[in-house]
Order: C-alpha cells, then structure tokens, then sequence
C-alpha cells in the first residue's frame, strides 16, 4: 500500500474502448481469426495512399534542418499566419496569429482544454459522445459527463429541447461543445441547430468548443458549418487537425483558434493559461507546422480531398445498402466524419444470445469474457461479432450513451472487403437476434 492515496478520483473516469477493444481482437487473431478492423478512425490503417505530391512535400521538409527543431510554443509564425487568414476568409470572427495554438494533436489539445477549469465548471458535450472529449471532461469534474441527447430518430440531430433544459437549470454548465462533423455518428449539424446552439449560448453567457477534425470531410451533398461563421459576440474555440484530412495522425499535430478572446476576462485567461502550459513543454511537433501552408495551398490539394469524400460517400452509399433494410436496428444515412453509429431497436438485445462456433478455443474465450460482472448487451453483441466473425466494432455504450449500438467506420477502401465487412455484420446481426426463442 502506498503511505497516502495515490491516484485522483477523477483517473477512474478515464475510458478508451476504441483502444481496449483490441486487446481482445488480439487474443481472436491468436486463434487464427481474421480480424476487419472497424473499430478506430485512421486512414492509414484502412489503406489510405498518402499522393506522392504530398510525399515530396514532406521529403523536402525532411533535407530541411529547421524541421528538427522546437519551434514557438504557440506554433510556427508563418503558420499560424496562414491558417488565420484561411479563418478569416470564410467571414464571421476574424482572428490573427495570436490566437491560434498548437498542440501534439487535437487529443493533446483536448486533454488541456479541460484540465484547467475548475472541477465545478462542466462542459456539456454531444451522447453518444467521443470519449476523449467526455472522458478528459469527466476526469477534470470526478463525476460522469454532462450530455446532451443526439436523437437517433432525427438523423441523429441534437436535441435542443434538452440541450436547452439542462444549460438552464445546472448553474455549473460554463460551455456547450459540438463536434461537427460528429464522432460517432457521422452526422452533420444544419445551420439552423448551430444557430440555435449559439443563442443559448448567449443566452447563459457560455463558452462554445467546437470539434472541426471533420469540417472538410462531408459528401452526400452536405457542408459543415465552422464556428467562425456562426459564433457571434460570445467566446469561442474552435479545435482543428490534420489527422484526418490529409491524412496525417501519425503527426501528431492540431490547434485551437480562440474566437472573442476578450469577451469576457474569465475566458481571456483561459486561453492565456492555455499558452502557458504548451511554453512549459516548450513547443509542438515543428516538421507537420511546416507542411501545413504548403499542403493546403497546393493546387492539387482542392480536388485530392474532393475526391477523398465523394469515396467515403460512395462507401457510405454501400453501406446503405447492406444494412437499411435490417429489422432489429435503427439506421441513420451519413453525410460527414467517417462514422456510422448502429442503434439497436428497444428490447432487441437480451442477455443470452449468442452466435455459434464449433471452435472450443473461441467459445472459451467467450465465456471468459461474458461471464463474471455484468456487461452491457451491446459489449456482449460486439465480443460475439468478434470472437465469430472478426469484425471489431466499438459499443455504443463505450460513448457514453444509454443506447444499445455500435459504432463502424466508412474507411475500408477495398471495396470487396467493405462488402464482406457489412454482410458478416449483417449476418452475425440477425443470427445473434435469432439466437434465444
Ligand atoms: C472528434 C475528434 N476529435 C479529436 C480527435 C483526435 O485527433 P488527433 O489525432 O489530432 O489527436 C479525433 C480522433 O479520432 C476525433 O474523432
């Protein structure tokens, strides 16, 4: 035993099913099972081909000394000029160098932004929520995360009647935090919801954060719509990346924009402290700052991502098509991020169903990993789908939800694979359904 207690209460809170799941698809894949990996969001992983005009950017980065050194701890100047005046472009805040921040990724980011409030300041963020979002927000509070509802029956779009109540009637809430593009749900917030979100905002003088690791990732004929439009007079951060665009997560690199950082003083220090801390670590990853300016300014850079959605969409569309019709589930179209998040029907999911194998080893594992302490049936639904027919999704109870789901991704670029990736999911569905009498 240690002399005095070691850990704060808040550590508890921290969770990363999307991570932990694979320490069991490991132990399937020891048994000779190929595993469809669905369960994280990076492009690398699925087969992405990074263009070759991206790579000679980057190789000239490389030849380049300056690369391997620290760099200002706010980022590099000519980059955050750069990325200001891009901000600036689209209308609404209008913002300079200064108030951009980097961070060794957006997760880096999100792990400050929430660390420094005080434990009885909440966050109010999107259920089913992205846990490095809530779990980092339930840590800073030692308590579960403040949620609002997105509503599977409505295109998975918030409910702003609860959103609305729990702001008014929780004196602790001092920020709404919207991920749009959303993780896990693939759903694109419409103007008129962002509208409403920034005037509860203002009503209760919020802070708003908002998410836009996906902003340029849409297709289905959808558009994001970036805080900097629609914010307003109250204060703002908008969290960006280019692990997903480019993509790049390997990199390690994301930023913060502060929106009206002078709108209030409490806000203000906010992002000073925010700066503090990164020139404590002395600065982020200096080579990804580099590329950044000459990555999006290229010329070849419109039609590349272009052509990356239209392929997620078409993926999307696959999809569809595999699993829209299937009883037991609700099934929401996507339009951005690269996320599907499949709800079971109430009452659908029962403790006891199973899908069969003949291989002991794999119903040995089974049974080591249903039995015991209580596991929420869609854990159990997603250890079946794995240990039977490979396919490591993420639950949706992993995100903080109280729906029964799961989560997949649209990334699989072989189109063979994503079709036999759906149809197992689909089988193992209604097998696992079918299961009890
Ligand atoms: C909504 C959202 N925000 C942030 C991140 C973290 O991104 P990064 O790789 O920059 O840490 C992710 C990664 O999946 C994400 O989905």
């Amino acid at each position: 035993m240690m002399r005095n207690i070691l850990l704060n209460r808040g550590a508890e809170k921290l969770e990363y099913e999307i991570r932990e799941i694979v320490k069991k698809a490991e132990q399937v894949e020891h048994f000779g099972q190929k595993i469809y990996w669905e369960n994280i969001g990076d492009p690398i992983q699925k087969n992405a081909k990074i263009p070759a005009w991206i790579k000679d950017i980057i190789t000239k980065l490389v030849q380049d000394d300056r690369s391997y050194g620290y760099c200002h701890s706010k980022g590099l100047l000519k980059t955050r000029e750069f990325l200001a005046a891009k901000t600036n472009r689209v209308g609404g805040a209008q913002i300079t160098a200064n108030d951009i921040l980097f961070f060794n990724g957006l997760g880096d980011a999100i792990s400050k932004v929430y660390q420094f409030l005080h434990p009885s300041a909440r966050i109010i963020g999107p259920s089913p929520a992205y846990p490095t979002h809530s779990s980092a927000e339930a840590a800073h509070a030692s308590m579960e995360p403040i949620t609002y509802r997105l509503d599977p029956d409505n295109h998975w779009y918030p409910d702003l009647e609860d959103l609305y109540n729990k702001v008014k009637y929780n004196d602790n809430i001092i920020g709404i935090l919207i991920i749009n593009p959303d993780n896990p749900t693939g759903m694109v917030y419409p103007l008129a919801y962002l509208q409403r979100i920034v005037a509860i905002a203002e009503e209760f003088n919020l802070l708003l954060i908002s998410d836009e690791i996906y902003s340029n990732i849409t297709y289905n004929g959808a558009r994001a719509y970036s805080l900097a439009e629609i914010i307003g007079k109250t204060g703002g951060i908008a969290m960006k990346g280019i692990s997903k665009e480019f993509p790049w997560p390997g990199a390690r690199c994301g930023w913060m924009e502060f929106y009206n950082r002078d709108v209030d003083p409490d806000f203000t220090r906010l992002c000073e402290i925010l700066e503090d801390v990164k020139m404590t670590e002395v600065c982020s990853t200096t080579l990804p700052q580099m590329a950044i300016p000459l990555i999006f300014s290229d010329p070849a850079y419109g039609a590349y991502r272009q052509k990356m959605n239209e392929d997620i969409g078409s993926r999307s569309r696959v999809i569809t098509n595999i699993l829209k019709d299937l009883p037991y589930i609700k099934f929401n179209e996507t339009y951005g991020a690269f996320y599907n998040s499949i709800v079971f029907s109430p009452g659908v999911l029962k403790a006891g169903q199973t899908l069969h194998t003949d291989n002991l080893d794999i119903q040995h594992l089974l049974e080591k990993w249903t039995s015991g302490k209580p596991l929420a049936l869609d854990k159990r639904f997603a250890y079946y789908l794995l240990a039977i027919e490979g396919v490591c999704v993420v639950p949706l109870s992993s995100f903080h939800s109280g729906l029964q789901g799961f989560r997949v991704t649209l990334l699989e670029e072989n189109e063979a694979l994503l079709s036999t990736t759906f149809e197992k999911i689909k089988k193992a569905v209604i097998n696992y359904c079918n299961s009890l009498p």
